[in-house]
């Protein structure tokens, strides 16, 4: 069921947020706290949330989990080596809790939503203070003032599908680009996949909601808006507003930015979504539709609810309405009972849509998914050399599709000096591909003309034509 906050839990939300802020005021400590966030976009969106109110209660941010007051660590689920690492970290902080007694440490996220991660935790990690999963961040307040005033650490994973709230406050870490959630959870259960066990039933937030917070971000110099959502194409079932009229919505707004959007699920993503990113001022020339497969075969096996000959007839739709469009998807490698001829038909659709970019994942067993009892015969070994067949091919279409923007201008969002060659500026042009540049920092956060000269098999690399106005 879908709920929203009631007007009481609101406001003892408030309530615990101004109690810790008092508590720190009256001990003389300005806390300091180390957050971090693994795994996709939607989890850094909810870190944003978290570092919101930690920021209401008075804590500072470092970068380092050194000689902090709190570490929290927002967890993935997704593959078994984000739960690996997280792991592994934890236990590295145990030194930090012993020769630091005011430490808290704070675990949530999808990966301790999972009731056997939860209990591993609780037995073996006793460093943990605070155990909580996705649905109860709004209490973090609370949890946090029961530990710092009574020492009481808690383990706080409630089943469901969790509330839905406009109420907490969000602490953007990029000033350019702003992640705007528009929904939660994933009604698909493809196979694979533990998202609809640890997120959820799929719940939209209001059209009037986000599209209020978009002006807003627009309003304070925002110049990229990316909407979240696991299945953003089944936006709005429930509120009878899809997500074509919200992105219809949405590029009405004056100003000069844009907006992107992750992730598409093929099976929802329509025609009428196509015509309106195709027409629209604002919206990316760039769509992730992750086909995971190109094996019918799989595909069924996988739950995804459409074939290769559906998917490769909305990409043709898409290219034909949107003539520079860029496409990029995620794939599968060594799904159970895949075998070499699946995967050979797997690189073939990827030769027939040539995508600028491939995530490419080998197969991650998830306990609870029904994949988990399917058999796996393929040894580990062989996916990674299947994988490491599909990375060649890609890479080779990626620099091919690459190289036929040299001699074009493109328009970028310039983002900042790159991280690797600070010699160069560094932002995402409308079809979202990585353009390198030179030029001076007063160009940041602005949209830039760059005409192309050099293509890589990641990025396009160019020199400023002049700004776009
Ligand atoms: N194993 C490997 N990859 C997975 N993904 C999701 N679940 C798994 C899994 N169990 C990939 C899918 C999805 C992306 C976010 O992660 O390709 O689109
Ligand atoms: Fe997972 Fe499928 Fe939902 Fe994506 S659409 S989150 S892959 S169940």
């Amino acid at each position: 069921m879908i709920r929203e906050l009631s007007g009481d839990e609101v406001a003892l939300f408030g309530e615990y947020i101004d109690k810790t802020r008092a508590f720190f005021l009256s001990t003389n400590v300005r806390p300091k706290a180390y957050v971090h966030s693994y795994g996709c976009q939607q989890n850094v969106s909810d870190g944003e949330k978290i570092k919101g109110m930690l920021a209401e209660m008075g804590y500072d941010f470092t970068d380092t989990p050194d000689n902090v007051d709190l570490i929290l660590l927002n967890t993935c689920a997704v593959r078994e080596n984000a739960e690996d690492k997280v792991f592994g970290n934890i236990g590295a902080f145990k030194k930090l809790k012993e020769s630091n007694r005011r430490l808290i440490i704070a675990v949530g996220g999808c990966m301790v939503q999972q009731q056997h991660i939860a209990e591993k935790l609780k037995a073996s990690y006793p460093m943990v203070d605070i155990i909580f999963g996705t649905h109860t961040v709004h209490e973090l307040p609370r949890m946090l003032y029961d530990k710092l005033t009574k020492n009481l650490g808690c383990v706080n994973i409630p089943d469901g599908d969790g509330v839905l709230t406009e109420s907490i406050p969000v602490r953007r870490d990029n000033a350019i680009k702003a992640y705007v959630p528009i929904m939660y959870g994933c009604n698909n259960f493809c196979t694979y996949c533990v998202v609809p066990y640890v997120r959820g039933r799929e719940r939209s937030r209001k059209a009037d909601a986000v599209v209020s917070e978009v002006k807003e971000l627009i309003q304070q110099g925002y110049k990229e808006i990316l909407l979240l959502g696991q299945n953003v194409n089944s936006y709005g079932k429930e509120h009878g507003i899809g997500f074509a009229e919200l992105l219809r919505r949405l590029d009405a707004i004056e100003g000069e930015y844009k907006i992107s959007f992750m992730t598409s699920h093929p099976k929802d993503c329509t025609r009428e979504l196509i015509d309106v990113i195709a027409d629209s001022a604002h919206i990316e020339h760039h769509i992730h539709l992750p086909v995971q497969s190109g094996s019918d075969r799989i595909l069924k096996a996988m739950n995804r609810s459409y074939t290769t000959e559906h998917y490769l007839g909305l990409v043709e739709y898409a290219k034909s309405r949107i003539p520079d469009l860029s496409l990029t998807t995620d794939i599968i490698v060594g799904f159970p009972g895949e075998t070499y001829e699946d995967f050979r038909q797997t690189v073939k659709l990827m030769e027939t849509v040539r995508y600028d970019m491939a995530y490419t994942f080998i197969y991650s067993k998830r306990e609870g998914t029904k994949a988990a009892d399917m058999d796996d015969p393929v040894s580990d070994k062989e996916k990674g050399l299947w994988m490491r067949e599909l990375l060649e091919v890609q890479g080779d279409i990626g620099l091919e599709n690459y190289r036929k923007y040299i001699g074009k201008i493109l328009d970028v969002l310039c983002e900042g000096r790159d991280k690797n060659k600070p010699e160069y500026l560094t932002g995402h042009s409308r079809q979202n591909i990585i353009v390198r540049f030179a030029g001076g920092d007063e160009l940041v956060g602005s949209f830039v003309k760059v005409k192309i000269t050099k293509a890589m098999p990641w990025a396009v690399e160019g020199e400023t034509v002049g700004d776009t106005d």
